[in-house]
Parts: C-alpha cells; structure tokens; sequence
C-alpha cells in the first residue's frame, strides 16, 4: 500500500486519505474509513467518479480513446484474433499458445448442445417475446441443469466458461429459430465459433447455409470490441449481484438484463429505428437534431455519447470501417449507412454536440453490419450479449477470487424523507 495521501478539512479536522494508483496512472483516493472516521459519506449518482473495485482486466482512458484487454490494445486484438482468444486472453489474462486455443476450442465444442429439456422452454413464450428476456431466463435457468463451479482454479474457471460461452450461442440461436418457426439447427464440431453460430442461424433444410469467410471475420471482429468494457452498467451489476454469493448463471442473467437498456447494449438496436425514423420523415434530419437537443424531450441520439469516452470511442473507429468493407463484400446497399453518416457529420459540426462531447460510440454503426449479416434488429442486443460473455464472466472470477477486498456491494444513501414523526392510528387519520 503507497504512503501517499489526500487530506480533507471537515469542520476544521483534518483526516488522511490513501492514494491508490494504477498501472496506467489511473488515480484514485482510498474513502472505504472516511464514514467510520468523520461520519461521512460521498454522495455520486450514477457512479460517475467511484471505483468499485481494483481489476487487471481492462484499462480505457476516454480522454485519449485508448482501449486495453490485459494490456493489448483493442486495435492489434480486433485485427489480429479471433474471438475465442480474446476470450481466453480476458478469462486468463494471456494470449493462449497454439495448444491452449485447441484446447479451448475443444471444450467449447463439447459444450455446445444445450439440454433437450431446456428446449422446452422455448415452446412457452409468448411469439413476441424479446430475445433478450428470453436469453436473460435461459441463462438463469442454466443453473438448474449444470453443476455450480466456485471458478477458483484456471482448470474450473476453463469449464465453467467455455460451458456458457458455447451454450449461450446455441441458445441464441435456438430462440431466433423459435421466433421465425424454423426448425432447430444444432452446432457442429466442424465450424468455428462464429461459423458456427452463423450456420445455427441461418441454415434451413430447404436451402443449406454457407459460411462467408467475410461475414466470419467481421462478427469475430464485433464480439471481440464487446469482449470488456471494465465497469460498465451490466458488468458492474453481475459484480453487483455475485457479491452476495448468488451463482455465475444467475448473475450473468442480471448483466443481460442490464444490457437490455436502450442507454446500453440496447442502443444498437435503438439506433437502426431511428435511422429508419430518419428516412421515413423524408431525411428530415434537423426534426431528430432538434428533438436531441430539447431538454423537455427524453428523446436523444442513439449511438451517441458515452460515459467515460470524451474525444471519440477506439470502438466506433473500428466498425466504421469493418461497416463499409462488409457491405462492399458482401454486394449489400443499405440506404441506411448514408444517413447514418450524414448525421454523424452534422452531429460532429453541431455545438451541442461539440460542446457536450457527443461522438458515435460502439453502437452507432454495428447495427448497420448486422442487418447485412441478415440478423434482425431485435437480435442485436443478443449479439451484443455474446461478445460481453467473456468480460463478465472474467469479473466475476476477479471478485469471487479476491479474498482481500470481497464485500457485498451495499451503497449508502443521503436520507430526504419526512423526520422521525409519531404514529397515528388508523381511527384518528382524517
Ligand atoms: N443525444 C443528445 N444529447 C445527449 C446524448 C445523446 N445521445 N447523450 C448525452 N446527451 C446530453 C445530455 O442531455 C446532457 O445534456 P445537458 O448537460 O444539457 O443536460 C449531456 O449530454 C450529458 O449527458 P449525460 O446523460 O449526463 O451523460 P452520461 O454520461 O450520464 O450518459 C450515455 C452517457 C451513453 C447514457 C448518453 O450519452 C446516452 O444516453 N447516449 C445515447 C444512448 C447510447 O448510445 N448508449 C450506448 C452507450 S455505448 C455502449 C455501452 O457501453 O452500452
């Protein structure tokens, strides 16, 4: 622990606070005594300036727009990997030699089918059920059919993974079936992880599928710029909800809930129907600008703006230009992309935006991929789902194995309601 410390004046007392700092220079000051010291709290809504916790996963600085997987920059990964090894790089903190992603790949093929039983379930919802309630009740219930593992060796941690990374596939899969009624399309040990999801989507009995090298490459490419996003708001609820000891399944079921916001993972979608809103009013941009910009009106600009990135987002740099090059690959001409730029060129040239810090973030231009991919708009959030897997699971293992600094995560509160008052029986309320 450094020596270094803050001071604070509270009614003329003076108290030392610790200085924690990490590797990549973040800073922060240690508050966990100041309430037991000085009978303060600190007060910060939407957690804009806590840390929660110390981790080695992920470092982003939102001023420089730099994004590091155990210290990888996003750039190399999404370039030069595959999904898998990021994976396995998030859940183990290093690159896996040839014979570990073998390995890796091996168990995730062994994990692939889902139990026959859970395919049941599928039967009773509702035809319009969202994707996402349905995955985020799938992967709850996983906890009834799989054995409950602690994650605390590299061995236990490999399996519980790779089993819920390779069921969480089929089950998305399954439900979109279920949702078009199609008949099931089960995994295949012969495909890869994203050739293989793309088959169990895609492939039909009257006009069997084939796996397009292009489209494999790109949707390693969007999964592997999901992978992590440190303490986001679904990350930081399956902390949230593991601390109080509840499963992985289960707190992985509260993250997909979470991600379910149209002001997270839910905004992918969020931006497709705007862009469609767009066209439909005849390309009337400046009605959305106008609308974004009014403070009596909720409505914003999906697939702008970002907590922590504050000169652009190294995410959206990338599927930008993954986003033209699959649609020149794949023939695809979607009206839908020259609005999508026209509006990030007048978002860039607007002061409201300019002075608020507003860029495309990650889900400004991945929906656009996905729908020339032929996956529809309210699967996004899905995929989206599938490429954070590996973060949440990897953050759960952190919390569960720090036998340091594990608590419940339990906020405190700044009290506004009435002051202790005296009863007053039910005879004598007028
Ligand atoms: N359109 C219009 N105005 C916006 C937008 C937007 N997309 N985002 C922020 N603002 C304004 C906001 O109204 C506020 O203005 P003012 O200072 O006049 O009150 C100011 O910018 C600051 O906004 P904030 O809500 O305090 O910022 P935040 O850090 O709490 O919110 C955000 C971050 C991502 C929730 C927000 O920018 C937003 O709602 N964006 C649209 C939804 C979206 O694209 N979400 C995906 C985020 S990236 C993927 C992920 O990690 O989930």
């Amino acid at each position: 622990m450094s020596k270094e410390h803050a001071t604070l004046t509270i009614e003329d007392k003076i108290y030392k606070l610790p200085i924690v700092r990490g590797t990549e220079g973040d800073k922060a000051i240690d508050i966990r005594k100041l309430r037991t010291e000085t009978g303060y709290i600190t007060l910060d809504s939407g957690y804009m300036n806590t840390g929660s916790c110390r981790s080695d996963i992920t470092f982003l600085d939102g001023e420089k727009g730099i994004l590091n997987y155990r210290g990888y920059p996003i750039e190399d990964l999404a370039e030069k990997c595959s999904f898998v090894e990021v994976a396995y790089l998030i859940l183990i903190g290093e690159l896996p030699t040839r014979e570990q992603l073998n390995d890796f790949r091996a168990l995730l093929s062994r994990f692939a089918l889902i139990h026959e039983d859970l395919i049941h379930f599928f039967d009773h919802f509702p035809p319009q059920a969202s994707p996402m309630s349905i995955l985020s009740t799938m992967v709850n219930t996983l906890n009834n059919f799989y054995p409950e593992m602690s994650g605390d060796s590299d061995e236990d941690l490999m399996i519980i993974s790779a089993r819920l990374l390779s069921k969480i596939r089929t089950l998305a899969a399954f439900s979109y079936k279920k949702s078009v009624g199609h008949p099931l399309v089960y995994p295949r040990y012969d495909l890869s992880y994203c050739g293989n999801f793309l088959n169990m989507m895609f492939d039909k009995p009257v006009r069997p599928y084939v796996v397009h090298p292009e489209v494999v490459a790109t949707l390693n490419k969007l999964l592997i710029l999901h992978a992590d996003h440190e303490q986001n708001c679904s990350t930081s609820t399956v902390r949230l909800v593991g601390s109080a000891g509840v499963n992985l399944y289960t707190s992985i079921s509260a993250g997909i809930s979470a991600l379910w916001g149209p002001l997270h993972g839910g905004a992918n979608s969020a931006v497709i129907e705007m862009l469609e809103g767009i066209r439909a009013d005849n390309n009337d941009f400046e009605k959305y600008i106008q609308k974004a910009k009014d403070p009596n009106d909720r409505f914003r600009l999906s697939g702008f703006g970002h907590r922590v990135y504050k000169t652009f987002d190294p995410r959206a740099t990338i599927i930008k230009r993954a986003c033209t090059k699959t649609l020149e690959a794949l023939q695809v001409e979607d009206p839908l992309l020259e609005i999508a730029m026209k509006l990030e060129d007048i978002v860039r040239h607007d002061d409201y935006f300019i002075s608020r810090d507003l860029y495309p973030n990650v889900d400004f231009y991945s929906g656009i991929i996905y729908r020339a991919m032929g996956i529809p708009t309210d699967m996004f959030t899905v995929m989206f789902a599938m490429g954070r897997l590996p973060g949440w699971i990897a953050h759960w293992s952190e919390m569960m194995q720090d036998t340091d600094d594990r608590r419940i995560g339990r906020p405190r509160q700044v009290y506004e309601g009435p002051v202790q008052r005296d009863f007053v029986p039910l005879h004598e309320r007028s």
